[in-house]
């Protein structure tokens, strides 16, 4: 990991607007801005190279989060940024592409390919042959090591983008990190919503909503989503939001329960140990696992933050049992009759490369729980996810 201290953005700034002038030539270039860092700061550069003719595209995949695209427009489009931004709605076409898909790679390979059949189209309209991206490089060495392929993540992968899709490829951050985006963000006058926004994946609340895509689980996932959000900002994770997959389980092994409640120094009839059905990415060494996710209960009886050293051993000992095993999530409400499980995910990390989870204290976990269950009557239960990255990953797919 780089360390932004070395990094000088006034002189990045400077070197990549001359690039992009001299890559870009006398041609359009079209970008799509998500509201995120990246998009957000590559397009501000690259508006700062070329002004109007760089057309900014918000593409509304109907995975947003609540309010989100009318906020990002009227954000993006109001000083000191002032982009030209135009906003798709391509809700139905996203739905209908992933329709049926239940595994996460799928899901994402599928996403991609709408994403840049509705970008190639509003280029054509707009006479753009130029596409400038955000990528970063987390980004890509994550896709080239095999663990997800990012939606963003073209050339690197042989993908020939004036054939396909009818525009050549620039991308002015494509060697920065995290922390060095949010330098330039912050050297380009944008506000600190963007500046300081915790990341929010490409294809969005579909890698939220864990498995076969449907309405209401997009729409759990939303609301659940909103609740994390407003209540553990103040708390201040990189990164922290939820996730929703089926409430369906198998028991686990009763030898391995005895020792999970030793480790966690509960007895064994206080201790729960399932395996759910559903299956969530992971990193185990380079690579990218697609694996099991296993529920723990009989935790919330103790008070304080989350153990993350305790929790770090039981996963190791989880995982040593089953080498399957991505995701460890301990119960934080009890449960009752409903459709889906609610994961709340909270890490702390610099590069997203590793992560480690948030250490919050139980009681807020359990407010905001119980304010998942009240708010939305499909779930039947919710969990904090004690899994660091490695072995899961920031996000459930
Ligand atoms: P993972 O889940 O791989 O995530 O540990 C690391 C960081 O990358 C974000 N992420 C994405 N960002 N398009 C993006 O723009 C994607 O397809 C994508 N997948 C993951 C994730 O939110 C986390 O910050």
């Amino acid at each position: 990991m780089r360390v932004s201290a070395e990094f000088d953005a006034a002189s990045f700034v400077e070197k990549a607007v001359e690039e992009l002038r001299r890559r870009i030539g006398d041609r359009r270039a079209i970008i799509a801005v998500s509201g995120g860092v990246d998009s957000t700061t590559c397009a501000a550069l690259t508006y700062r190279a070329i002004g109007r003719d760089l057309v900014c595209v918000f593409i509304d995949t109907g995975f947003m989060r609540k309010g989100e695209p009318e906020e990002v427009y009227r954000r993006l489009t109001a000083p000191p940024l002032n982009l030209p931004l135009k906003l798709i709605r391509a809700k139905d076409r996203f739905f209908k592409a992933l329709k049926g898909l239940s595994d996460a790679e799928q899901k994402r390979m599928a996403f991609r390919k709408t994403f840049y059949e509705v970008l190639s189209e509003e280029a054509r309209k707009e006479g753009c042959t130029v596409l400038v991206q955000g990528t970063i490089a987390p980004d890509w060495i994550e896709t080239l090591g095999g663990i997800k392929t990012q939606h963003n993540i073209l050339e690197q992968l042989g993908v020939d983008t004036a054939k396909e899709y009818g525009f050549d490829l620039v991308e002015p951050l494509v060697d920065l990190y995290k922390d060095q985006v949010r330098a330039v963000a912050r050297y380009l006058g944008a506000p600190v919503e963007v500046s300081e926004r915790q990341p929010f994946p490409g294809p969005g609340l579909s890698v939220r909503a864990v498995g076969e895509i449907t309405e209401e689980k997009v729409e759990v996932a939303r609301e659940a989503s909103w609740i994390v959000e407003e209540r553990l900002k103040e708390f201040k994770p990189s990164q922290y939001f939820a996730a929703v997959f089926e409430d369906e389980r198998v028991d686990s092994d009763r030898h391995l329960k005895q020792e999970i409640a030793r480790m966690l120094k509960l007895s064994e009839d206080e201790l729960q140990l399932y395996c759910f059905k559903a299956r969530a990415t992971g990193v185990k060494g380079d690579a990218r696992a697609y694996g099991k996710i296993v529920g723990l209960e009989g935790w919330r009886r103790l008070e304080g933050g989350v153990d993350v050293d305790l929790f770090d051993m039981a996963v190791k000992r989880l995982v040593h049992w089953d080498p399957e095993v991505t995701r460890v999530l301990c119960a934080v409400t009890e449960r009752r009759h409903g459709k889906y499980a609610v994961a709340i995910r909270a890490v702390i990390t610099r590069d997203f490369m590793t992560a480690k989870v948030a250490r919050l204290p139980w009681e807020v976990l359990m407010e905001v729980g119980k304010k998942i269950l009240e708010r939305c009557p499909a779930v039947s239960q919710v969990f904090y996810d004690v899994t660091s990255k490695p072995p899961a990953t920031v996000e459930f797919e």
